[in-house]
């Protein structure tokens, strides 16, 4: 998988279908020399090289295609490493040291070339995945103080050509992961969050086709994403010349970190990876990765249950009696896990009281937790709680003991967003609160899953008690905080299963899968609008961790009605769960609920930990269709969701991708059997006859057994 050639002094990262290499110069420079389809023969592969000035204006060292650039020399692009030494020195020239290879890990270690400081450059392969992990660390190996005043996780260099195009996922809160495309002008473009957490309006994740041609199954992609939910970013950057360079990580707004004597900083990892086949294969690419290797606690094995949620149902209005009525319905319809949203603590009626005093309103729940629980329990259903443990209201008993807790500016009004603070995470008395109070809610009572909520960005990110030369290291801080507390949590309580959320969809990001095992997409519920989001949402991430749930008939978002029917296979696409109001349903819904709820435990094998394959897309498509099929392709599941039917006029054949093509399938379609191989099925297509508006079908297929 690694390979060093000592003649040509180059690396070589191979994947299953793709190299990834960079090497030696010989003036000493460390830079990308080929990023693309796997060459035939080790030889191919070319030695590092330096790119020609320009005139007396552009020098070799600012055109040249660095692994990782430091800044200082003739540089103007954006540097990967911007540090200040004791001696107020701004210039970092960093030289190959040594590399060690390990099995499907190098770490390549650079030295300034006088002061005391080394950078390890660290990869890791996945073969099968097609994906590549870097990162880098910064190490104070002397006895002064460094300033990092930049640190990023690395660049990448795509193969010239005549243009680019960027997608990427942008959206606001009720309107997450929406794809979004253009052509990467001769100009730098920066995605980017400065709010303190990953956000609603961006995503770090990205994607830049070749020749602007690229779509589901065609087309050369180069795509990454940043395993980081602080503030973060993400530079295009084209120059005069026609080359692009990609670098992402931490943000370096606001930022500045004092790296003691012997202290490393570690940035968060660059994930990425090359496709020759289209967005479709990326996304498979970036899925096995998430479901095999992502997740620190490895709790992607096995099948997701079936959730309900109270919050839409009740909000705030919340009591033991309304939760276990909810409960036992839910339980009959073939739910397996039962999750109480907000408004279960202290005094929590709105949101304008309450975050911090974790401990169970006994107004609301006379028999506390336990009864709930208990009740549950019975009903053969495991329990989960919903909790907001970075926040604080200013009308709570922890902000009236402690207000020195939240970030703030001494002089300067504190924002409240939401009526609420954000707790300084930075600090190790806060630290400590949040874990204690949530491993007693662990450790006392029988919860199998934690929603864990953010509400608002952090704002006056002052910590007027820090150090000032670290005040301004508490954006990462919070970040590196909140992974320590979760990785704490898992540790000690392996089996719950911790679901991100942050008023929907604002935290989704690979830093936060290495220790959250699946997340709230969004807040909008209507399954038609969740369409879009979801199929935005699939470009970066797997369907396992996206949770969908069923909620009114009559959506709040924009009051759209949909069928019971309709509304289950939307969210039947990802991690199936139920939020609506079920004491509302009649006998018939009930009925009906039970029978999809069946009806998807038999199909969410393939759904949650198959491939997926995006046929024909809700933004340009009135009739939408997407399918799972096994790793075996033994069986698939194909949804077909039509938003409206035009003058009758007959809908487009869907062509079924992803099966064997020498392995024969069968299929039922309105009670026909369709008996072909997989090539043919890709071929030929499917017909679905929908009529009307809204209205969907799900169809099987499966492999049928050789006579021998
Ligand atoms: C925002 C979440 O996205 C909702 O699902 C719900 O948990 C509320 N917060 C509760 O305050």
């Amino acid at each position: 998988m690694i390979k060093f050639s000592t003649d040509k002094k180059i690396w070589i990262l191979e994947t299953d279908d793709t190299a990834y290499v960079f090497g030696i110069t010989p003036g000493g420079l460390i830079t990308a020399s080929y990023f693309g389809a796997k060459l035939p023969r080790v030889e191919d592969y070319p030695a590092a090289g330096e790119q020609p000035a320009w005139a007396s204006f552009t020098n070799m060292e600012g055109q040249s295609y660095e692994e990782f650039s430091c800044w200082g020399g003739p540089r103007y692009n954006e540097p990967c490493l911007k540090v200040e030494f004791h001696d107020g020195v701004r210039d970092a020239v960093a030289e190959y040291k040594s590399h060690a290879i390990k099995e499907n890990m190098l770490t390549v270690t650079l030295k300034d070339k006088f002061y005391e400081m080394e950078i390890d450059l660290v990869y890791e392969v996945f073969a099968d995945a097609n994906i590549i992990k870097k990162s880098s660390r910064v190490k104070n190996t002397g006895s002064n103080d460094i300033i990092i005043d930049q640190i990023l996780s690395g660049a990448i260099y795509p193969q010239q050509a005549n243009e680019y195009r960027l997608t990427h996922l942008c959206g606001r809160w009720i309107g997450e992961t929406q794809l979004m495309q253009q052509v990467i002008p001769e100009a730098k473009i920066t995605l980017e969050s400065r709010k303190g957490f990953t956000g609603h309006h961006a995503n770090p994740f990205f994607a830049l086709d070749k020749n602007s041609n690229a779509d589901e199954q065609h087309g050369e992609i180069y795509f990454g994403e940043l395993a980081y939910s602080g503030n973060w970013k993400i530079c295009i950057e084209k120059d005069n010349f026609n080359s692009i360079k990609i670098t992402a990580g931490i943000h370096d707004f606001d930022f500045r970190w004092i790296l003691k004597a012997g202290e490393s900083f570690n940035a968060p990892a660059l994930v990425y990876g090359y496709t020759a086949d289209g967005f479709g294969q990326m996304s498979r690419n970036l899925h096995k990765y998430q479901l095999k290797y992502l997740n620190k606690f490895n709790t992607n094995s096995g099948n997701r249950k079936i959730l309900y949620n109270s919050w839409e149902a009740t909000f705030f209005s919340i009591d033991e009696a309304g939760q276990k009525k909810l409960a036992a319905i839910a339980a009959e319809t073939g739910v397996e896990l039962f999750v109480m949203d907000d408004g279960w603590f202290g005094e929590r009626h709105s949101d304008k009281a309450g975050l911090g005093d974790w401990f169970i309103n006994n107004k609301k729940f006379p028999e506390g937790l336990k009864g709930l629980i208990n009740h549950v329990k019975s009903l053969g259903m495991d329990f989960g709680l919903w909790v907001e443990p970075e926040m604080i209201n200013a009308d709570s008993d922890l902000y009236r003991e402690h207000p020195e807790w939240i970030y703030h500016f001494p002089n300067r009004k504190n924002t409240e967003m939401r009526n609420q603070l954000v707790l300084n995470l930075a600090r190790k008395d806060v630290q400590q609160f949040v874990f204690s109070f949530m491993d007693k809610l662990l450790s006392e009572n029988e919860i199998s899953f934690i929603k864990w909520d953010l509400n608002r960005a952090i704002s006056e990110p002052g910590y007027p008690s820090a150090e000032k030369n670290e005040m301004r290291q508490v954006w990462v801080e919070h970040t590196f905080a909140l992974y320590e507390i979760i990785g704490l949590l898992k540790a000690k309580h392996p089996k719950v299963i911790f679901q991100s959320c942050s008023g929907g969809g604002g935290r989704v990001d690979m830093g936060v899968l290495e220790y959250f095992d699946q997340v709230w997409p969004s807040d909008n519920t209507d399954a038609f609008d969740r369409l879009l989001i979801q199929e935005g949402f699939t470009y970066a991430y797997c369907p396992k961790i996206m949770e969908a749930w069923v909620t009114d008939k009559k959506n709040w978002v924009n009051g759209r009605e949909l069928s019971l029917e309709y509304r289950f296979h939307s969210c039947m696409m990802g991690n199936l769960g139920i939020g609506e109001n079920l004491t509302k349903w009649n006998d018939e819904e009930k009925a009906e609920a039970k029978k999809l709820i069946s009806e998807y435990k038999e199909i969410r094998h393939v759904i949650q930990n198959g491939e997926l394959y995006r046929l024909l897309s809700p933004r340009s498509s009135h009739l939408f269709s997407v399918m799972y099929v096994t790793e075996d392709k033994n069986e698939a599941v194909l949804f077909a969701m039509l938003q409206c039917n035009h003058f009758g006029k007959e809908l487009p054949k869907i062509f079924p991708q992803g099966l064997d093509s020498n392995s024969v399938y069968t299929v039922n379609i309105d009670g026909n059997d369709i008996v072909m191989s997989g090539k043919a099925f890709a071929n030929i297509g499917i017909e679905i006859k929908l009529k009307g508006d809204f209205k969907s079908k799900i169809v099987k297929f499966i492999k049928m057994k050789v006579e021998s």
